[in-house]
């Protein structure tokens, strides 16, 4: 694992502490992906083949993206978390499903180290968006690294999703290292993932909060 510095990887490690990472993974165990996430894996498996694929999910947390793609026959995965207790998490829950030797765990801030990240055949950014202040560089260089296709999660754009964001935020600003959260606009992200020359093949929202975009090249 490589180290992470800065502000954006003291507020992961903050927020994204042991405690929430075992609650999650617990949440994992039980009752399996979130709905949000289940909505991406599926469209990921009708737009492209998943045998043999190459895997990027930035932001992995406990590995529920990576860990089924992978189950579905996918060849590898990179995780790149800014969290190193999810992504201990994500290494214990590859390790219970004898997967661990095909997965390489890499901690702090994708958009740091993406130049040393290889291009995958599906990457996912699944509800990472909204927990980081420069959407355009995260979602372009993921993008530039998705070969075949590039999936999001993130809150759909909305009066409630932003009232609610705005009061967590107003409690964020008042802890040390605090973690702020965003929603997006759509035309915005769509535009940072253009860029890059993927075009738009499924969208759907997911009840009030989530909406799941996926790009194919
Ligand atoms: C809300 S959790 C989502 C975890 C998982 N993808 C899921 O949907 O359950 C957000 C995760 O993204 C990570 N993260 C956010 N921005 C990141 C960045 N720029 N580079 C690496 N990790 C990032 C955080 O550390 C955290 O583990």
């Amino acid at each position: 694992m490589k180290c992470c510095a800065g502000s954006n990887c003291r507020a992961f490690e903050s927020v994204f502490n042991a405690s929430y990472a075992e609650d999650d993974l617990e949440d994992y165990r039980k009752h399996g992906p979130a709905r949000a996430t289940r909505m991406l894996l599926q469209a990921i498996q009708d737009a492209t083949p998943v045998a043999g694929a190459t895997l990027l999910d930035i932001g992995g947390g406990v590995g529920a993206a990576h860990h089924e793609l992978l189950k579905a026959g996918a060849r590898s995965a990179v995780d790149v978390d800014g969290s190193s207790a999810f992504l201990a998490a994500a290494r214990r829950e590859a390790e219970r499903l004898g997967h661990a030797d095909r997965v390489t765990y890499l901690h702090g801030d994708f958009v740091a180290l993406a130049g040393e990240v290889a291009p995958a055949d599906i990457v996912t950014l699944d509800r990472v968006i909204c927990c980081y202040p420069d959407m355009p560089e995260l979602v372009g260089a993921a993008a530039e690294r998705a070969q075949r296709v590039l999936g999001l999660v993130f809150p759909r754009d909305a009066w409630w999703t932003r009232a609610g964001v705005w009061c967590v935020n107003l409690f964020e600003r008042l802890r040390r290292d605090s973690l702020l959260f965003y929603v997006h606009r759509v035309a915005e992200v769509d535009a940072a993932v253009g860029r890059s020359g993927l075009s738009l093949r499924f969208h759907r929202r997911v009840g009030i909060l989530w909406q799941v975009r996926l790009y194919v090249r």
